[in-house]
């Protein structure tokens, strides 16, 4: 394998979903590298296709849903080729998946214990039971679950929901995988908590040089968290960076609503603004630039078509009227 090709590049994924009055695009030409190690925050608005997105890649969007294009390269190979057999091997090994609601991943009704061994064994039926149970006592370790010997007997609903949520985690660590998807995990949590676990997810993500994309709605969990950043909207990256550059300095217009509209992000005097306007839905979306009807800065070019990738040396944004540095700061 050449060095330079990354852990997983996403090309032009398109993802629709038929309804009654017509297919509607989800996820509309996504494109996207992560490299081993990287941590991304795919952030946006409820409904801008974040995890349409996730799903997509992993090859787990049910009818009425079809990824209609585009290819997924996990280390140079298309999972979108793969016989759904192989799919799965890759699914809690390789590649790990954790939701908002850890009941996705926890069956209420055995104990945590025989679900992480069986997560375990149903990719590495060979490891010997003693080991299994080591490694799962490590995990929940690792997540800072105390007592970790004697939680491997309980069942979800005998843990609180962070606690629960750092068991789906500890499921995900399991068998080491180079890629975490993680969807919303923490936005169900009180704030503390949440912190805490950003915090350690960072640290096992650089301990054990495993990548991940972090699906938030929040860029003050991006700034906590992530190294780059993928602004989505409507379906769409529309700007992105290293987490640095892009929030010290955003191009898009969206990216900087979505700034002013995140109270950490205000200076004091300044009054914490809204994004104007509704994200497009099926009947609404227009030719050329989908932000442009909420969009303070629009010209008649971005009526005429979806304004291109313009790459700035490791950043992008999709504008054709983006925010210069002298302007950002008014
Ligand atoms: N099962 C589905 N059927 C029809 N539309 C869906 C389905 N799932 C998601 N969508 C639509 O896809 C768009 C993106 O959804 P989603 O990825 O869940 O957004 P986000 O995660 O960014 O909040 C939304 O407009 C949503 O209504
Ligand atoms: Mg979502």
């Amino acid at each position: 394998m050449n060095t330079t090709t990354p852990l997983l590049e996403v090309r032009d994924l398109r993802t629709a979903f038929h309804t009654n009055e017509g297919a509607w695009l989800a996820v509309d030409g996504v494109n996207l590298s992560v490299e081993r190690g990287e941590i991304i925050g795919l952030v946006g608005e409820s409904g801008s296709g974040k995890s349409v997105t996730g799903f997509s890649l992993l090859g787990l969007i049910d009818p009425p849903g079809e990824v209609v294009s585009g290819d997924v390269l996990f280390n140079g190979q298309n999972l979108r080729d793969m016989p759904e057999a192989e799919l799965r091997q890759l699914r809690g090994n390789k590649i790990a998946m954790i939701f908002q609601d850890p009941l996705m991943t926890l069956n209420p009704v055995l104990r945590i214990k025989e679900q992480m061994m069986e997560a375990i064994q149903c990719h590495y039926p060979k490891t010997p039971a003693k080991q299994a149970e080591a490694r799962c006592i490590e995990a929940l370790e690792m997540v800072g679950i105390p007592a970790p010997e004697k939680r491997l007997n309980s069942y979800p609903h005998e843990f609180s929901g962070g606690m629960r949520q750092r068991v789906a985690i500890a499921i995900a660590m399991l068998n080491h995988p180079d890629l975490i998807i993680a969807d919303e995990p923490t936005t169900a949590l009180d704030v503390t908590i949440q912190g805490q676990i950003l915090y350690q997810m960072q640290q096992l993500c650089r301990e054990h040089n495993t990548a991940m994309i972090w699906i938030t709605h929040d860029l003050g969990v991006v700034a906590e968290l992530a190294d780059k950043v993928a602004v989505m909207y409507a379906g769409r990256i529309v700007e992105y960076g290293s987490v640095a550059d892009i929030l010290s300095s955003p191009r898009h217009p969206y990216t900087q609503g979505l700034l002013r509209s995140m109270p950490t992000a205000t200076l004091p005097g300044k009054r914490l603004t809204q994004i104007n306007g509704m994200a497009p839905t099926l009947t609404g979306r227009e030719a050329g630039c989908t932000f442009r009807p909420r969009c303070p800065y629009q010209t008649s070019q971005c009526a005429t078509a979806v304004p291109p990738q313009t790459w700035q040396g490791d950043r992008y944004y999709s504008c054709y009227a983006p925010i210069s540095s002298t302007q950002e700061h008014a």
